[in-house]
């Protein structure tokens, strides 16, 4: 069977679904939407599939099986309940809306449509991460005290569109962005949830209104506990996984491999099939409709990646340390 799948939104990550979809016979993009006409037609054009201006009329006329959803964050909310509405499966960007609220909403109209849920948490579908978890659950090299994520990059570069900038529409700056991969790597790869943070963030971006570093000390279900450290200003790039044992150090680094320090020395393990996350994502996707099934990125899990944000921009705000909500 050959799914049908139209895709919102022709903006920086469309390609990465389109490319992923190209290599699997199970799907089909049928159609692009994209309120910029040069862009949505311009990636129309490429991938030989027909463009639309408004995703309601895409929706209608096409009746595709599943929607993808890669619009800023701000949209997600409306457009994740209009797609369910009409009965469509859904692949929705991260991170899933601007709080919990609507999180809530969007979970409300995919279950009363009955369709699947997934959220984009691509973290879940890197080699090199499936390996580290792996490593973890096997036990071999003890048990996992902490996890120290480190994620720099120039967040204010020109490239990067107005709306990621704009905190009404992002939802904040690169602890939303950015910092949901962080904490969604940590809750998976420990199989925990973050029960507590306490956060740092400063503002001294060159262009709109959101943080551009921030620090985290989380602490989770299973008592591993966590330290991000994210930059966005100018210095060097860099995005680093270390996982501390109490046998050993782990460096992982998702788009290249993982490394185990041992007896002070760093050996990087055999790397494992070079599958391109996006695939293995449609894959859990198409798994988890045919056998009636949740993703391993269900909109439930996502939620509490959510839950985790709101607790760090509140731990910022009163400088305490804050409880993650799970009502
Ligand atoms: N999974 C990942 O690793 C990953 C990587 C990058 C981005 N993302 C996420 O993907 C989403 C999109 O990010 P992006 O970098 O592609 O952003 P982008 O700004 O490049 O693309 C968004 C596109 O949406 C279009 N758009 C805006 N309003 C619209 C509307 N009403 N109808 C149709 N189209 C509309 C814009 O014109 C733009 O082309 C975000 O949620 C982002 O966080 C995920």
């Amino acid at each position: 069977m050959s799914y049908r799948v139209a895709l919102i939104g022709a903006g920086i990550i469309s390609r990465n679904h389109l490319n992923a979809m190209k290599q699997m016979t199970a799907l089909q993009a049928v159609a692009v939407a994209d309120i910029d006409e040069i862009r949505g037609r311009k990636v129309g054009k490429e991938y030989g599939i027909a463009y639309y201006d408004n995703y309601r009329e895409m929706i209608l006329k096409e009746r595709p099986d599943i929607a993808i959803l890669a619009l800023p964050h701000f949209l997600h909310e409306e457009c994740a309940v209009w797609c369910a509405n009409q009965g469509c499966h859904l692949l929705l960007e991260k991170p899933m809306a601007l709080n919990i609220q609507q999180c809530d909403a969007i979970l409300e109209a995919v279950k009363a449509a009955g369709v699947k849920l997934m959220v984009g948490h691509t973290q879940h579908y890197w080699p090199a991460n499936i390996q580290a978890k792996a490593l973890i659950e096997s036990g071999e090299l003890g048990r996992l005290i902490a996890i120290h994520d480190t994620r720099h990059v120039y967040y204010f570069s020109d490239h990067r569109p107005d709306w990621f900038l704009d905190r009404e529409k992002a939802g904040g700056g690169i602890m939303m962005n950015l910092g949901a991969h962080s904490i969604d790597k940590i809750q998976w790869l420990t199989g925990s949830r973050i029960t507590k943070v306490k956060a740092a963030l400063s503002y001294e971006g060159t262009r709109g209104n959101v943080e551009g570093s921030g620090c985290l000390f989380l602490e989770t279900t299973t008592g591993v506990t966590g330290i991000v450290v994210q930059s966005g200003y100018k210095g060097v790039p860099k995005d680093e996984t270390e996982l501390i044992f109490d046998r050993a150090m782990v460096k992982l680094i998702s788009a290249k491999g993982v490394w185990i320090n041992r007896e002070g020395q760093y050996v990087m393990l055999e790397s494992q099939d070079n599958i391109d996350p996006f695939e293995l994502q449609f894959r859990d996707l198409l798994q988890a409709i045919e056998q009636n099934t949740e993703t391993d990125s269900s909109g439930e899990y996502a939620r509490s990646v959510i839950a985790a944000l709101e607790a760090v921009y509140r731990s910022n705000e009163t400088g305490v340390e804050q409880r993650v909500g799970t009502e």
